[in-house]
């Protein structure tokens, strides 16, 4: 999910230069074939995929670490708060290293060795540098007037690009919404687990409620010895201790750190032994199709088997992290009637890939929350909060109805912005109820929640007259090497372009015109539809495609194909094998485009 509306880093152009200075000297140096960069890459590569964990990655994430203990002496500390950093240099921060130790071992703070290694490289001219952009960082968060727990949140999600972030979902939840979670979630003294907790805002927001109460200190160091979070990132673990650490400092000096660096949905070690009463959190939204490594999407698409919630093989490359995620917690982390309250991606009420996940087996009592097109906003992609608890009973609930609750904004803002604190009401209720519920090769599919006063309105549920008429075509992709516009040139040749409306939506590689008044023979021009245009009893709109076909037999044959033809569809093809990721199997653009023969099918 993408936070657009975020307060913002300003002038980061400033310092991106002094960055890829020291990025250079990096790699002038090899530091890559040193322990600590491999150590560091081993960890990284799983996080964000062997594309982005690069030198750069490396060095944004030890700036950030540093920033981590600059954060201790400005706000933890509170010394020099008004100093212009300018002492900032290699001794000091050696020196906050050597106390840190010291003062809170016992809260197992580590340090990352890979890091510290960062500034030893350096000679004092590229220091020099490095203490301007921790000293850009660290005002830009004392200028931001943020509460310091949200430090970290607005530079992490400010510093590091929404595309790497997107590898690993790291795009955090805004307080306004987590403080409404906790409060409908969380009771005082229960043992909570956030399974990605990022660096903590879920985790954070409990640790206030139990100060904001009058309970005794005793009672309070029991229910914050309670919390627990782990993330697969070791800077977010390490950023999350240290707000920790700002938030309970002067009242709870030994209280129990319970944040690890931990794989939620794949390690399997004796953390796992640990059960919890609420599991709360916003597990990641990416999909198996924005992994890299064919070994971790057959590890996604195991799991999502051994959790009785994998769709159909068309449906496979949508799976959805988030999904295994809700479902793995009730297995390893939830007591008997636990609780467990997501944020999540709205897909999971509405995807055909998400059927299996709608059986809720081994959950009751699941309530849904909605929210205004305002509030959507905040994250580009549409989302709901669901609430389930653990049942004693395994089955699939054969009918149900949710109860769904629409929050707005109490006061109609113009634009919300992340970290505004604000007030959301419920403006209403619906009840949800499955469209369906259907048995295919022996698993149950329940189809998508629509309200029960909508169901009462549609025709009786039974297949349509035409279904049987209708079948799904050819995914026609990369669209930008084939859709087009044309002019004819001769009563044989046409001049083809890309149909731009195709780039509208398109996504990086496929997002680029590659080619520009390339003549073709005019007959392996094909109309096509795309079910976008396709309503009932009318199409009402309609594209133009290049297809190397026979329009007779629908034959592919290169030797056969029309010299200009050709010539383009080598053009378009070399394109396609150079852009597609290394985990299609595919070994050519037609193979891609009669993926389960749906193209030359003459059905
Ligand atoms: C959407 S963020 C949520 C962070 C925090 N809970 C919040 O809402 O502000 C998702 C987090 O999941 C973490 N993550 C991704 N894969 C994970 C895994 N397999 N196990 C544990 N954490 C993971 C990411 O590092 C990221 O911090």
């Amino acid at each position: 999910m993408i936070n657009s509306k975020k307060v913002e880093l300003k002038n980061l152009h400033n310092i991106e230069k002094k960055i890829e200075e020291l990025e250079i000297f990096l790699s002038n140096h090899e530091f890559q074939k040193t322990v600590y960069y491999k150590s560091w890459y081993k960890d990284f590569s799983v996080i964000y995929g062997q594309k982005f964990a690069d030198i750069r990655l490396y060095v944004l994430s030890a700036i950030l670490y540093f920033i981590g203990y600059l954060f201790i002496v400005k706000v933890i500390r509170s010394e020099n708060k008004e100093s212009d950093f300018e002492h900032i240099d290699l001794d000091l921060l050696k020196e906050i290293q050597i106390e840190f130790k010291k003062d809170y071992r016992n809260l197992g703070i580590f340090t990352i060795d890979y890091y510290n290694q960062f500034l030893k490289i350096f000679p004092q001219e590229s220091l020099k540098s490095l203490t301007e952009i921790f000293h850009y960082l660290l005002k830009s968060i004392l200028d931001s007037k943020l509460n310091p727990e949200y430090s970290f949140d607005f530079l992490l999600q400010n510093f590091l690009s929404p595309l790497i972030r997107h590898k690993s979902g790291e795009f955090y939840t805004p307080p306004f919404l987590v403080k409404k979670m906790v409060n409908f979630s969380y009771k005082f003294g229960e043992s909570v687990l956030d399974p990605s907790c990022g660096t903590g805002n879920f985790l954070i927001e409990i640790i206030k409620k139990i100060l904001r109460t009058n309970k005794t200190r005793e009672e309070k160091l029991k229910a914050i010895n309670n919390i627990h979070g782990y993330d697969i990132n070791p800077l977010s673990i390490f950023l999350a201790k240290l707000i920790f650490l700002y938030l309970l400092k002067d009242e709870f000096s030994n209280y129990e750190v319970n944040l690890y660096v931990f794989d939620s949905l794949f390690q399997s070690d004796k953390i796992l032994k640990t059960k919890f009463d609420l599991i709360i959190g916003n597990p990641p939204w990416y999909t198996l199709r924005d992994i890299d490594s064919l070994e971790n999407q057959n590890k996604v698409k195991n799991l999502a088997e051994e959790l009785d919630i994998k769709p159909g093989s068309k449906n496979v490359l949508n799976i959805e992290i988030s999904a295994l995620f809700f479902y793995k917690a009730k297995k390893d982390f939830m007591k008997e009637k636990a609780k467990i309250f997501y944020v999540i991606t709205k897909g999971v009420i509405t995807g055909s890939h998400t059927s299996r996940f709608r059986n809720f087996k081994g959950f009751t009592d699941i309530r849904i929350w909605l929210f205004s097109k305002k509030i959507e906003k905040i994250f580009n992609i549409e989302f709901i909060c669901l609430y389930a608890r653990k049942s004693k009973s395994s089955k699939v609930i054969s009918k149900f109805k949710i109860p769904a609750y629409e929050f707005s904004l109490k006061k109609n803002k113009e634009s919300l912005k992340y970290f505004d604190d604000i007030e959301l009401v419920e403006d209403s209720s619906i009840t949800l109820v499955p469209y369906s519920i259907e048995k295919k090769a022996g698993k149950i599919l329940t189809k998508k929640l629509i309200s029960q006063d909508e169901i009462r309105n549609l025709l009786p549920i039974k297949a349509s007259y035409y279904k049987n008429l209708f079948h799904k075509g050819a995914d026609l992709n990369p669209r930008n090497l084939i859709f087009i516009t044309y002019k004819n040139e001769n009563k044989e040749l046409v001049k083809i372009n890309i149909d731009e409306r195709v780039l509208k939506r398109a996504k990086s590689p496929w997002n680029k015109k590659e080619f520009e008044n390339e003549l073709i023979e005019k007959r392996y021009i094909f109309k096509v539809v795309k079910s976008t245009e396709l309503v009932k009893f009318l199409i009402y709109d309609y594209y133009y495609v290049f297809l190397p076909l026979e329009k007779e037999n629908l034959n592919f044959s290169i030797s056969t194909l029309g010299k200009y033809a050709k010539k383009f569809y080598d053009m378009i093809n070399k394109i396609y094998l150079i852009n597609k990721k290394s985990t299609t199997k595919n070994r050519s653009l037609m193979e891609n485009l009669d993926r389960w023969s749906k193209l030359r099918n003459q059905r």
